[in-house]
């Protein structure tokens, strides 16, 4: 199995968004993690549908959209057409019925991720719909910044949602988000990531290019039987 790598631009120079497209693409990144905060939901404003699709043009790699935002309802239209592939909404401004209707919206054109922050209890409609859900977003840190460290108190989450997942036979995707480095990666995967978000990792160790190649050394280290 393979491990995801999924750069978090927002972590780059963000005067050179797109160069920082192209160099995670060049380092072999699986998807490109564009965070979205609309400054409500979390305290930060970084940009909107109008870069994602600016940076679209650029890469055929997956945009895997993390939507930090209050009301994804009524943003989700947008995000799809600015060519996001994969849009991750935040079970806490969500319920059942929120989430039944991005369901349907997204249709089988655009993946559906559930996220959540580090201090949520994940929510029994999300344990109840995990067959609908194509990935789970754990938060390692809290929403807004990039380059913080990873919070340790949730990593038994990671481990909880790993084995209902594998329990019911299902393929929902974990991606872990928040102070992913090379040093963590290992333990992540093994209590059952298989994306790993990487910003500062990435774009601030200097060369985009190793830090990406050694993060995915790291964390396929975990899956060789010993
Ligand atoms: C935080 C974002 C994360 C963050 C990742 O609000 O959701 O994706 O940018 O950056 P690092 O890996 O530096 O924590
Ligand atoms: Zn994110």
């Amino acid at each position: 199995m393979r491990i995801k790598i999924s750069p978090s631009i927002a972590a780059a120079d963000l005067s050179r968004l797109g160069d920082a497209v192209l160099q995670a693409e060049k380092a072999g990144a699986d998807m490109i993690h564009l965070d979205i905060a609309d400054g409500h939901f979390a305290p930060n404003i970084t940009f909107g549908p109008g870069t994602v699709k600016a940076l679209r043009k650029l890469t055929s790699l997956p945009f895997d959209t993390h939507l930090m935002i209050t009301d994804p309802l009524v943003y989700l239209d947008a995000f799809v057409e600015a060519g996001s592939n994969i849009i991750s909404s935040h079970c806490e401004v969500l319920d059942e019925a929120k989430f039944s209707e991005l369901r349907e919206r997204l249709s089988d054109k655009v993946k559906l991720g559930i996220a959540m922050k580090p201090d949520t209890e994940v929510p029994e409609w999300v344990m109840d719909n995990l067959e609908r859900i194509d990935l789970l977003l754990v938060m390692t840190v809290n929403p807004g910044f990039s380059g913080q460290k990873l919070l340790t108190s949730v990593l038994p989450k990671i481990s909880y949602l790993s084995s209902h997942i594998k329990s019911k036979g299902l393929k929902t995707e974990i991606e872990v988000d928040g102070g992913v480095e090379p040093e963590n990666a290992q333990e992540l995967v093994r209590r059952g990531a298989t994306v790993l978000v990487a910003g500062a990792s990435a774009f601030r160790r200097g060369n985009v290019e190793q830090a990406i190649k050694e993060l995915r050394e790291k964390a396929e280290s975990a899956l060789v039987v010993k």
